[in-house]
Order: C-alpha cells, then sequence, then structure tokens
C-alpha cells in the first residue's frame, strides 16, 4: 500500500498545498487532504488540530502542515503530545529537522519560500530517517522534563 501524506492549510498556504499534493501523488504518495479548500480566509487551528491530532494518535508517521508564515500552523500543532512540528524553510533544515529532532511534521512558510523549494523540502522531509544515538535522549526530555 501506498504511504499516505497527511496535509493541512490555512489561505496562506492553499496554493502551496495544492501544488504539493499534485506532485505527491504524481510520485505515487496518497495524500489525505485536511483543508482548507480555497483561498477563502479561515482560522488556521481549524484545519492544524485534526492533522496533529491524527499524528498524536499513530493514524500517520509523517505530515505536513502550512500558513502564511508557517508560525501559526507550528504553534498548533505543538500543543498536541507527540507532536514535532519544525518550521523549515530550506532542504537543509528539513533534513536536519528528520535526521536530529525526528520531527514528525513539517510546517512550511507558504508566502515566503517558491514552490519547486517546497517540494524539495517534502522529498527530504519523507525520505530522511532519525539519526537516534545521541538525540534520541534529547528528544524525548522535550516532553519528559514538562513541569
Ligand atoms: C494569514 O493571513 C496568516 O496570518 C497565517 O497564514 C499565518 O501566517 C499565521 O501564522
Amino acid at each position: 500500500m501506498n504511504q499516505i501524506i497527511p496535509i493541512a492549510s490555512d489561505h496562506g498556504g492553499f496554493e502551496m498545498k495544492e501544488y504539493l499534493i499534485e506532485q505527491l501523488k504524481k510520485w505515487g504518495y496518497e495524500v489525505k487532504d485536511y483543508g482548507t479548500h480555497s483561498t477563502e480566509s479561515v482560522d488556521y487551528p481549524d484545519m492544524i488540530h485534526p492533522l496533529a491530532t491524527a499524528i498524536e494518535n499513530g493514524e500517520y508517521p509523517l505530515g505536513i502542515i502550512l500558513c502564511g508564515s508557517g508560525n501559526g500552523a507550528q504553534m498548533t500543532a505543538n500543543h498536541h503530545h507527540g507532536v514535532r512540528a519544525a518550521l523549515c524553510w530550506n532542504v537543509e533544515l528539513a533534513e536536519l529537522a528528520r535526521r536530529h529532532n525526528d520531527a514528525n511534521i513539517l510546517a512550511l512558510p507558504g508566502r515566503f519560500i517558491d514552490n519547486e523549494t517546497a517540494w524539495d523540502m517534502v522529498q527530504v522531509f519523507l525520505n530522511t530517517p532519525f539519526d537516534g544515538g545521541r538525540h534520541t535522549q534529547r528528544v524525548e526530555k522535550i516532553e519528559s522534563l514538562l513541569a
């Protein structure tokens, strides 16, 4: 079965989301689209929380979220247990987010990067494993040291 990639955005990330969905399908992925479905103004938590809940519940290993800056989407997702959403704007950051942080959501700033860069980042994010080793206890402490 093909890997299913959940993706969500607000209006600020809508056009990039549509482009990424097209690319993902072209390259054989299945996509679960949590919206939004137009450029009409919406509130990003309405789309991001359902996707982050699915990641939290183990329905998908990795996901992609977007808004204009990427900040609102990332902040929303990171309220969920077990979610590590990384705001990235180049390929190297997307790779490091997987290798060092075991990020399970890639947050993209739809208004600040181009579609081709975003697609390159998505491919790297989906195909880079966690390095483990010294990074494991650091990642575990993100939640275990919470007061
Ligand atoms: C929407 O205008 C914009 O505020 C939103 O996409 C995002 O950048 C919020 O963090």
